[in-house]
């Protein structure tokens, strides 16, 4: 299987899903798999879906999407560049925040997208994404700059766009910030170490 259909046969797997009693899978309108290209460098991870993702099946659709689109465009990058996820695949009651037993149970998902994916570098997208690769690194901190999960995955975190939704003068920060992923894509030590070693693998699983 190439990695398009592996990534299609995971999208279904997530749309299918129902009856595991988590309440986001159970009472949400549609499930969000992640979206975008299997060759993507760069994964973008939010937290969960809003309404307007739950209404499509599609992930950052909103008003953060649209802030997402202009900050890709601000890199040169359009969606068809990247692919865009999020840690939790189906909405919560609400918008609450996700718990922890809601996470574990995602997370392999998540998983699955990145060992297809291969992407060099993820950018977690806000604080509570980055906690769930690197609990303990403050967004404040690292945001803007390639750093290592425990895996020895790169991260490159930003901002969620929606906090330069909500206080507009985060919005400036943020595609600045932003401003610095071309260079670390090609600059980080890390990702190229990451690159080398998943190209071999990559080649012999193409058709
Ligand atoms: N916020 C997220 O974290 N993910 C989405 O898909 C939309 C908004």
């Amino acid at each position: 299987m190439t990695r398009e259909q592996r990534l299609e046969a995971l999208r279904d797997e997530i749309r299918r899903h129902h009856g595991c009693g988590f309440e986001p899978c159970e009472t949400s309108t549609h499930a969000v798999p992640g979206e975008g290209t299997a060759r993507a460098r760069v994964m973008f991870v939010g937290e969960a879906p809003g309404a307007q993702e739950d209404r499509t099946g599609r992930p950052f659709v909103g008003a953060a999407g649209k802030l997402l689109d202009e900050l890709l465009e601000s890199v040169g990058m359009t969606r068809d560049d990247v692919y865009i996820t999020n840690v939790l695949k189906a909405r919560p009651p609400g918008n609450r925040d996700p718990r922890a037993a809601e996470v574990a149970h995602s997370w392999p998902w998540l998983e699955q997208e990145l060992a297809i994916v291969e992407p060099d570098v993820i950018v977690p997208l806000g604080r509570h994404a980055l906690a769930r690769f690197a609990p303990g690194l403050k967004v404040t901190e690292a945001k803007g700059k390639l750093v290592h999960d425990e895996a020895g995955r790169a991260l490159f975190p930003l901002l969620h766009p929606a906090v330069a939704l909500r206080a507009r003068d985060r919005r400036q920060e943020l595609f600045d910030d932003i401003a610095g992923l071309p260079a670390a894509l090609e600059s980080g030590p890390g990702v190229r170490v990451a690159r080398e070693e998943a190209e071999p693998e990559s080649v012999q699983r193409q058709p």
